[in-house]
């Protein structure tokens, strides 16, 4: 049997660092299911529908495939529609749109099997909004990562101007706090943790202070086959 471990949280909270450099520690897989749902943000944003039009969205899900594949590097790629489209996803615009589709039941729906099987065929470590929730309730291990709207929003905005785009903080911050509110407040799978996930606010803590923590955590869960 395949072990799971799920990492929840809004926005900017460092899941995909921190998950990204966990799983490569303990010999896992990570998934990151954001990527999905920026996937049908995108080709969404393509066909020019509404991202916030449930049915138009719906519509256009049987001319979507998608496939997650790892690269030598171990780098997960997302191709759609057989076109690779991992870094087309990474906008701010992006971002948006993939928060918007992800409150449309069909999508939620068209978009669970994917993510389970992935894993039942690997060791993953899964990061999202509803991973302990919804998608995999019975992981092994479940963390809920946070910190305030305005670090995250800090370490958003440098991660944007070090890929070279031309965003303000303020914008930033701005759009955090709306895919929070969105994420939070939507009637299907909304963002909460799980009620046995353990909560890690690194709001204080820097990247290797929260990667010790969780290292801690999931070394002491799976020593003690818990
Ligand atoms: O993790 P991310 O920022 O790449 O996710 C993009 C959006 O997708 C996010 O605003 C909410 C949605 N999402 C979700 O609803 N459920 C998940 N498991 C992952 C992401």
């Amino acid at each position: 049997m395949s072990t799971a471990i799920a990492i929840d949280g809004p926005s900017g909270a460092g899941k995909s660092t921190l998950a990204r450099m966990t799983a490569k520690k303990f010999g896992f897989i990570y998934v990151d299911t954001g990527a999905l749902y920026r996937t049908v943000g995108l080709f969404t944003l393509r066909r020019g529908v509404g991202t916030r039009d449930a049915q138009g969205v719906a519509a256009l899900l049987p001319e979507i495939h998608i496939e997650m594949r790892y690269d030598g590097a171990g780098v997960q790629r997302m191709v759609l529609n057989g076109e690779d489209v991992t870094d087309l996803i990474r906008t701010p615009e992006v971002s948006m749109a993939a928060s918007d589709v992800s409150a449309i039941p069909a999508v939620r729906a068209f978009l669970l099997d994917t993510q389970r099987d992935m894993a039942k065929k690997y060791d993953v470590i899964m990061d999202g909004r509803d991973i302990g929730t919804v998608v995999l309730p019975e992981a092994r291990i479940k963390i809920f990562l946070t910190a305030s709207a305005a670090e995250r929003a800090r370490r958003r905005y440098r991660e944007l101007r070090e890929k070279g785009m031309d965003v303000e903080y303020e914008q930033v911050l701005r759009d955090i706090e709306l895919r929070d509110k969105n994420d939070s407040g939507r009637d299907i799978a909304p963002l909460r943790p799980a009620e046995d996930a353990v909560m890690l606010d690194t709001t204080e803590h820097d990247l290797e202070a929260s990667f010790e923590l969780i290292c801690d955590l999931i070394g002491e869960r799976l020593k003690n086959g818990l």
